[in-house]
């Protein structure tokens, strides 16, 4: 996983994958229910209102539609009771008459008002006693009914007017009174129907407000029940969890992981603890196997294997400062890929004196291209990293030590990373002293004691110190050129350098009147002394299930060394006659580098070569005594050599 939130310049993001973004967030998701939710109520509220003050004329209509009943029913009864009554004298007779006529004239003109105001949909202030004119819709019922109750009142009107005759001034009341009783159920229907259908219309609306109210109410109350799941998945449930993720984390329960179940802030923070729970985890493990006394490689290893899953870990190397403390020696690494920074292992960190009190995060390796060759950061950067974090670990028990993880992403590293990898260097540091310190007195110890067994030899002098340098210098070029680079590394020239010294170790176990002896030896004393690589090998051996036994594995290296030593290429060597490749590499480097030693020194029983003759000797030996590959990176390494051999070349 790359995270590259640090990245240089961060591509802005599209609108839509914002906005999808800020959906899944809660305050989006409750604040786009409750917006609905006051937006659906409001409607209806509104709406409601609006309906009513329509509905509040519906009281008029009604009334108007009632006093066209109650004025039909005064019709017909009014000429009824006129058929009736047989007045008794001509006084009453003129005043029944003037009543009966004055009161027709007054309904037909109240009946024709209501009519006409009901056709033109407007009824006017007169008639509804109100200030203003209120204007009124019919449904297709109330429509359909009111043409036919216009049509059937005109077409009694006209019946009436008939009987009444052509000269008002004389009605024949009579007449007209007999019509209209005869007719009246007609007129009186019509009437009904009329406020029936009416008051059917307006029924029917408030059915229709009652209707959309309940549909409102279900809307909201299904809203709300939506809000209360979405609280309940989105917010509730998953809390729940995660907090009793808290409480299994606080119980030990270290990379225990609770799934996420929203994108939104929970499902972040849900997620920001799972990384942690994760990190708790690795971390926990780290600690766990540096107290079991893992190696310091084995920790390396583990760190770039185990924390690549949440953090850009493609390289990880520790650095020894050097003795004068102005270069940094690389100690140990671990890489994810087949090449390693293998080259000198010596490097410089730019700038003057950086400051190393805390973190280093470089977000971008390349800008270091143009530093020299052995610039740290220039050399990550060509062997293909774009960022890198230094780690400076205090505490370690000698110099400074540098734990530094790079990655091929730039920008890879973020500060939450940096301050995570802090608290991996000060367990390393741990390690550090425990591994790096032990195996160095423990090597310290074993050289000492092959230092002792070669200074019973008087002659010998640096030749130890002289061997093992000639060994790592072309240990060093076998790892850089020809067919054994991907054989060796930093650590491989490490090994080859510190464990050269005890090819000998073997010749404790030889008496002094043969391994003193000035002259040449016998055929017995020469099977005795060609004893001392299996003695060695076995010493070595015992060593090394020693520590085996701490969980530590040191002297692999060194027993092929002391055991190989006087192995031949061409399989005429001692003690077993090993072939070609079937030599460990280390000890066809130590064969090189002892014989040649051997031989431009002075010895017990001859006399100290010129260099020519020695290298005549490798020339003619190689692919006999010696791997020729290991002859060639010797010859092209003669610089080096012979610097060494002038430096240390004894009196
Ligand atoms: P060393 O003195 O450290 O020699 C290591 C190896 O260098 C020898 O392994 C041999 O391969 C080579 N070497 C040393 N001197 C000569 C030389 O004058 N000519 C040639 N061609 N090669 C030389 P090697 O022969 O297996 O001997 C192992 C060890 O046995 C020697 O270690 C030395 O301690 C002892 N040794 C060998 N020959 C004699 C001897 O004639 N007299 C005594 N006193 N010790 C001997
Ligand atoms: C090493 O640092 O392991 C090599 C020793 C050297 O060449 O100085
Ligand atoms: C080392 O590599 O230096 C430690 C020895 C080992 O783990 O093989
Ligand atoms: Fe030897
Ligand atoms: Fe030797």
């Amino acid at each position: 996983m790359h995270n590259s939130e640090t990245a240089p310049t961060i591509p802005a993001q599209p609108v839509k994958d914002r906005l999808t973004a800020w959906l899944k967030t809660i305050r989006a998701q409750v604040g786009l229910a409750l917006a609905a939710l006051f937006l659906l109520l409001a409607g209806s509220v509104a709406y409601t209102l609006y309906e009513l003050d329509l509905r509040k004329h519906d009281y008029e209509i009604l009334n108007l539609a009632g006093q066209l009943r109650v004025t039909s029913h005064a019709m017909v009864n009014q000429a009824g009771n006129y058929l009736k009554d047989t007045p008794t004298d001509y006084e009453a007779y003129n005043r029944d008459l003037r009543l009966f006529y004055g009161d027709l004239q007054r309904n037909i003109a109240l009946y024709d008002k209501i009519i006409s105001n009901f056709e033109a949909r407007r009824l006017d202030a007169d008639l509804t006693g109100k200030h203003e004119t209120i204007y009124c819709t019919w449904d297709e019922r109330s429509k359909s009914q009111l043409s036919r109750t216009a049509d059937i009142w005109r077409t009694y009107r006209a019946g009436m007017f008939k009987q009444l005759g052509d000269d008002l001034a004389q009605p024949r009341l009579n007449y007209a009174a007999a019509y209209m009783v005869t007719n009246g159920k007609m007129l009186l229907d019509a009437s009904n129907d009329l406020a029936i259908a009416f008051q059917t219309m307006m029924e029917g609306k408030l059915a229709l407000i009652r209707l959309f109210n309940q549909i409102i109410l279900g809307l909201a109350a299904g809203l709300m029940l939506g809000l209360v799941a979405l609280i309940y998945f989105n917010l509730v449930r998953p809390l729940r969890q995660t907090v009793s993720g808290f409480a299994r984390v606080a119980r030990g329960d270290f990379g225990h992981q609770v799934p996420v179940q929203t994108g939104n802030e929970i499902g972040q923070m849900t997620r920001a603890f799972n990384q942690l729970s994760e990190r708790l985890h690795a971390l926990f493990r780290l600690t766990d196997r540096i107290n079991q006394g893992n190696t310091l490689d084995d920790s390396l290893r583990f760190i770039a294997e185990e924390f690549r899953d949440f953090l850009p870990v493609d390289w990880v190397g520790l650095f020894f400062q050097s003795a004068d403390g102005t270069r940094w020696v690389l100690e140990r690494q671990h890489d994810t890929g087949p090449r390693t920074l293998r080259e000198a292992g010596h490097f410089m960190l730019p700038g003057d004196k950086p400051d190393l009190s805390q973190p280093l995060n470089i977000a971008d390796l390349s800008q270091y291209r143009g530093a020299r060759a052995d610039d740290l950061f220039a050399t990550l950067h060509r062997y293909g990293f774009a960022s890198a974090t230094l780690l400076p670990m205090a505490g370690a028990a000698n110099s400074q030590a540098l734990l530094i993880f790079a990655a091929r992403q730039p920008g890879s590293y973020t500060t939450e990373h940096v301050e995570f990898l802090s608290n991996v260097a000060g367990q390393i540091t741990h390690s550090l002293d425990k591994t790096v310190f032990l195996e160095n007195l423990v090597v310290a110890t074993v050289q000492g004691l092959a230092k002792l067994a070669e200074s019973r030899d008087p002659e010998t002098g640096d030749h130890l110190l002289r061997m093992a340098l000639y060994a790592a210098i072309v240990a060093e070029e076998l790892g850089e050129n020809g067919e054994y680079r991907e054989q060796i590394n930093t650590a491989y020239v490490r090994e080859v350098f510190q464990f050269a010294p005890m090819h000998d170790i073997g010749k404790v176990g030889i008496a002094d009147h043969i391994l003193l002896k000035p002259g040449r030896l016998d055929e017995e004393q020469r099977r005795e002394m060609e004893r001392h690589p299996s003695i060695g090998g076995e010493v070595l051996r015992r060593c090394e299930a020693q520590v085996n036994g701490l969980g530590y594995s040191i002297f692999r290296v060194a027993i092929e060394i002391a055991e190989c030593h006087h192995e031949k290429f061409d399989g005429s060597g001692y003690p077993k006659g090993l072939q070609g490749e079937a030599i460990p590499l280390s000890a066809r480097i130590v064969a090189v580098a002892d014989v040649f030693d051997a031989l431009t020194s002075k010895r017990p029983y001859k006399e100290a070569w010129p260099v020519e003759r020695a290298l005549g000797l490798l020339d003619e030996e190689a692919g006999r005594h010696f791997d020729p590959e290991v002859v060639a990176a010797f010859k092209r390494s003669l610089p080096r050599v012979m610097a060494i051999y002038d430096q240390h070349k004894h009196v």
